[in-house]
């Protein structure tokens, strides 16, 4: 949330830092600005997208080669020009760019206008910056100095980049809470909130863990933690590659993402998946098995689209390895006083490793529980490094703000820790575990065969594009693919959906039906399946318009919907990968057509680092 890029080096840092600002408009994208210093501090900032800001800075003297930039997804204070980074100290000493949340700044603030401080914005950053300031002049210390003083003040998440004028070959960059990578390249560095903008310029990064400051002087980086304590930089190799960042010749990220999911299915499953042995082999969780194998509960945590995969891993764990399984949104959990056990295990699911709310349950849960574990996609992100062990999802980096790749990956690993704990304790068979593994194996080809047949859902989303409303049902394994399904109709496209267990509809959501209804039912062939022929029958007996996912052949559906999309058959346990693709596909074309910014949805942020 936020996105935030520096550039201190040989070069022009303009160029480098509104190219990375494009990279990160998918972290927020409601004002932009730039800093550059060069003798002084010249900020231009504006309300709206990266492009407005480049069209602000035409003709300006940009000139300089140590900047910083910033795209806001806002938190303190509207989106407008003030509000928008980077904010400037009172005196024009300091200026500082910001991602998180500033808990006390309120009282700061008071502090700082009783001390004659006037504020031009509504936003925490602008008290930090002046906090900075105050300290600075009064103490009469360095920047250095200043930055360390005035964080060891503040209660709440921040990254954060600061120049100072006086101090004029130096960049400072802080973390507490919110991610920020620093890359390594021929005596310049590059920084950023995540290493999308590093990428096409070096591979060694580090990555500052709370209360780290990195201070970036004459062609050196110094890192000391905020108590001024010195430390060793790790320094990492990045594992990503520039055209996994780029669209790929696809009209949105969105797409290419969805278009992906044979290839990012079949990475998840990379090493991990040996279908010679018929075996599945889980090298993240090697050491900590035997205290999985014994785990008394699992509970499950994460937000939005990883809540939903962690839904279906409920049912995989509990139908394959007989473990119950709880599963929580990070939010409510962490909040709530949850009675944890020591031979509970936590599980949480997490495709940018830095969601706030789902970093404090592991806190949490580290405290209370024998075992937190990480499913994430983004390696060297917070989560993977707070767990205790982890899978990587492998899905590459997703960019778009509505989750598609992610989502199968992370089910395609809960299937996998299902299937090995089933076989480990041995309420999965020898055969059933050979033949999930093979089905498994499948998947891959199977949602190739269903993207080959996108046509048909941009027909539909012709057809539907215009309803205010949409139900979408499913039983089982279907009813999280129904919440997904609807989620991602929202995210994208404004139309408000819901999603419900498909018996439950009789309860409540029945009384919305009408002819002008569309309501999207997953229903392949599995233990319910007649079921769900009832319920398709109720919706039509109230003139409700029904789109029908369904398994290849199927006729009874057929003869009763109004359309179908075939999914091939699979074991249903393993069928969300697969009747999750055409809802995708759905959502996007329906947005598409309605005119709506696809890969940056309005309000929404790919990555929540605030509460
Ligand atoms: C945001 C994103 C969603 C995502 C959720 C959880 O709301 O827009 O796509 O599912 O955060 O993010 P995480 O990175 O923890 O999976």
């Amino acid at each position: 949330m936020c996105g935030i890029v520096g550039y201190i080096g040989k070069r022009q840092a303009y160029p480098v830092i509104i190219k990375g600002l494009k990279r990160l408009e998918y972290r927020g994208y409601d004002s932009a600005g730039v800093a550059i210093l060069n003798g002084d501090t010249r900020i231009f900032k504006c309300k709206g997208k990266v492009s407005d800001l480049e069209d602000l800075v035409k003709n300006k003297n940009m000139d300089g080669s140590i900047g910083i930039g910033h795209t806001r997804w806002a938190t303190h204070g509207e989106p407008n020009d003030v509000n928008a980074h980077p904010h400037a100290s009172q005196n024009g000493h300091f200026v500082i760019i910001h991602n998180g949340i500033i808990e006390n700044y309120s009282r700061l603030k008071h502090r700082l206008e009783d001390r004659g401080y006037k504020f031009k914005s509504e936003t925490d950053t602008e008290v930090l910056a002046n906090l900075i300031e105050y300290i600075y002049l009064k103490g009469k210390v360095s920047a250095e100095i200043a930055v360390r003083l005035a964080l060891s003040k503040v209660i709440g998440a921040y990254g954060i980049l600061v120049i100072c004028k006086e101090e004029r070959d130096q960049l400072i960059a802080a973390r507490k809470g919110s991610p920020l990578v620093v890359g390594i390249g021929d005596g310049e560095y590059f920084l950023a909130s995540d290493a999308t903008p590093i990428v096409e310029y070096t591979h060694s990064v580090i990555y500052l863990n709370d209360s780290n400051v990195a201070v970036i002087k004459s062609g050196e980086l110094t890192l000391k933690t905020i108590k001024n304590d010195t430390l060793t930089p790790e320094i990492h190799t990045l594992d990503l590659d520039i055209g996994e960042i780029e669209k790929g010749g696809f009209e949105h990220f969105m797409l290419k993402e969805i278009f992906e999911q044979p290839r990012s299915i079949l990475d998840t499953m990379r090493g991990r998946v040996v279908t010679e042995k018929s075996e599945i082999f889980l090298g993240g969780l090697f050491h900590v098995m035997p205290r999985l194998i014994q785990a008394k509960r699992i509970i499950i945590i994460g937000c939005g689209t990883s809540w939903h995969a962690g839904l279906v891993g409920e049912y995989l764990i509990e139908e394959f390895a007989r473990i119950p399984v709880e599963v929580e949104y990070a939010s409510e959990f962490r909040y709530r006083n949850p009675v944890l056990f020591k031979d509970d295990v936590v599980i949480a699911i997490s495709q940018s490793g830095e969601t706030a709310d789902t970093l404090a349950a592991i806190r949490l849960a580290k405290n209370e529980c024998g075992l937190v574990l990480g499913i994430c996609n983004v390696v060297g992100s917070s989560i993977p490094r707070e767990t205790d062990a982890g899978v990587y999802t492998h899905a590459g980096p997703e960019i778009g703000v509505a989750s598609t790749k992610a989502f199968t990956a992370q089910v395609t690993v809960l299937a996998m820790i299902a299937l090995h704990l089933g076989e480990k304790r041995g309420f999965t068979s020898k055969e059933d575990y050979k033949e999930m593994i093979k089905n498994l194996t499948e998947i891959p080809g199977k949602v190739d065969k269903i993207l080959s047949k996108s046509e048909d859902c941009k027909r539909i989303a012709e057809l539907y594009k215009n309803s205010n409303n949409f139900l979408y049902l499913g039983r089982g394994y279907f009813f999280p693919v129904a919440l997904e399904g609807a989620l991602k109709l929202k995210e994208i496209s404004y139309i408000h959906a819901e999603g419900y267990p498909a018996a439950e509809m009789k309860h409540g959501p029945i009384a919305l039906i009408d002819e002008k209804m569309p309501v999207v039912v997953i229903a392949p062939k599995d233990n319910t399946y007649e079921k769900i022929v009832s319920n398709i029958q109720e919706v039509k007996a109230r003139k409700g318009i029904v789109i029908a996912v369904v398994n290849e052949g199927d006729t009874v559906i057929k003869e009763m919907a109004d359309h179908v999309i075939e999914v091939p058959d699979t074991d249903f346990a393993l069928a969300p990968l697969l009747t999750v693709i055409p809802l995708q596909l759905l959502s996007y074309y329906i947005a598409v057509l309605r005119g709506c910014n696809v890969d940056q949805p309005r309000n929404l942020a790919k990555s929540v680092t605030v509460e």
